[in-house]
């Protein structure tokens, strides 16, 4: 509930935004040289999604204070645009591609991103996963993680590596949060998270006390940088200029957002990047919040034991109780139109077909079609009914009952 409030209370703040910002930019224009209100930097961030952003001016968040730096070096005023970004691609869209601010702060800067639509300053920061340990423990190489319980978050790069191992044990959990959680409280003797927010609840919840060893590979880290519509080039332009003197104060905000080291260990390539390439390809899915990994269900499912490897490197399933839980949700709604269990026998609608349909990409359509439903299909949109956790547990379970034919 308290979801949905918000997101109406943003999307009536964006609505209020943009009026003004049409009206400034009727209004006449200063000669470039004097700046007046007019020339406000937009910028679109989401108002609660730390260490990223916040609207709370006491902790305003990475992004938000890259922002100002941004505007101060470029002389002109700043402006917020609050807008969620659960969905970072559909926030793109209805935000910076329909004009309703200049840029967006913390992009992974991929063309497969958005494709040509959205364009690129010069990297800001890495993100990537890390492995979060208890002090005194090493790591050099994921072999160090033997015998272990490793927390990795569901539909992740990591999360495939743990399930392609038969000498670890995955402990799948839904967010850093739950993630920090397990390993605080003995259920996981390591954590593969991803690395902004484990940082900063480490150095905010935690006071410190895990060690975060950023790793690298595909899928697993990738440069962070601002985005602009396309048409944006002189701005960009601009930004790209004043970027090279803002290296150490944005390195200071870093710290101060509890970001890990810099330093990033190199992961096995059989291990990461063969089998995370292909999902890596899929970009960054409808699903992948703002900042925040490419949410690739299909690594997980990419990521079957290799060849020859004991047989008892069992993929990691998603928890029982997720996709206990996912059944009772679909049970409850989706069934009335998609069968109990998903068993339909009309091929249209039967949802044990996603993976034909779809392969790889059946978690965007997935998303896209939970969240904006198909109105004129007969299929409604459900983001106002269900949290992004239910939907996680209801894609768990559908990946359950795949047909293989
Ligand atoms: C009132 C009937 C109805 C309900 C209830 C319903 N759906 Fe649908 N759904 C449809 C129809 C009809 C389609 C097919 C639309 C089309 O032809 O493109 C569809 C399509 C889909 C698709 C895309 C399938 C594909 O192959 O492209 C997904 C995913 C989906 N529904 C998930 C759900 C989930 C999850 C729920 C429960 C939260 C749900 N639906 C509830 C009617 C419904």
């Amino acid at each position: 509930m308290r979801h949905i409030l918000r997101r109406a209370s943003s999307a009536s703040l964006i609505l209020a935004l943009s009026c003004a910002a049409a009206a400034a930019q009727d209004a006449p224009k200063t000669d470039g040289k004097t700046v007046g209100k007019t020339d406000a930097l937009r910028i679109c961030a989401d108002p609660s999604n730390l260490p990223f952003s916040s609207d709370d001016p006491a902790r305003p968040g990475l992004n938000v204070e890259i922002g100002r730096l941004v505007a101060d070096a470029l002389h002109r005023p700043v402006s917020y645009v609050w807008y969620r970004t659960d969905f970072g691609k559909r926030a793109v869209r209805v935000t910076m591609l329909s004009n309703q601010c200049d840029m967006t702060i913390g992009l992974p800067q991929d063309s497969d991103f958005m494709g040509p639509r959205v364009i690129f300053s010069q990297p800001l920061y890495r993100s990537g996963y890390v492995v979060v340990l208890p002090q005194g423990k090493k790591f050099a190489a994921v072999d160090d993680l033997k015998g272990d319980k490793v927390a990795v978050q569901f539909s992740t790069g990591p999360q495939g590596i743990v399930a392609a191992r038969a000498d670890m044990e995955g402990v799948t959990v839904l967010s850093p949060e739950e993630g920090m959680a397990r390993l605080a409280d003995g259920k996981a003797d390591a954590a593969f998270l991803w690395g902004p927010s484990a940082g900063y609840l480490n150095q905010t919840v935690y006071s410190g006390r895990f060690q975060l060893f950023p790793v690298d590979g595909q899928g697993l880290s990738w440069p962070t940088s601002i985005g602009f519509a396309k048409q944006n080039t002189a701005l960009r332009d601009q930004v790209d200029a004043v970027l090279p003197g803002l290296k150490e104060p944005v390195a200071a905000l870093l710290q101060k957002y509890g970001a890990p080291p810099a330093q990033a260990i190199r992961v096995n390539a059989r291990e990461s990047a063969t089998r995370v390439a292909a999902a890596d390809a899929s970009g960054f899915a409808a699903a992948a919040r703002m900042n925040q990994p490419p949410a690739a269900a299909q690594i997980a499912q990419a990521a079957q034991p290799a060849p020859g490897a004991a047989a008892a490197a069992a993929p990691a399933a998603p928890d029982e109780k997720v996709i206990a839980e996912g059944k009772e949700i679909f049970n409850g709604t989706c069934s009335h139109c998609h069968g109990p269990d998903a068993v339909q026998s009309e091929k249209k609608i039967d949802l044990r077909r996603l993976t034909i349909r779809y392969d790889a990409d059946m978690r965007n359509v997935f998303w896209k079609t939970v969240h904006e439903g198909r109105p004129s299909k007969g299929m409604p949109s459900w983001k106002d009914v269900f949290t992004d956790d239910q939907f996680e547990k209801i894609f768990a379970f559908l990946q359950t009952v795949q047909s293989k034919e």
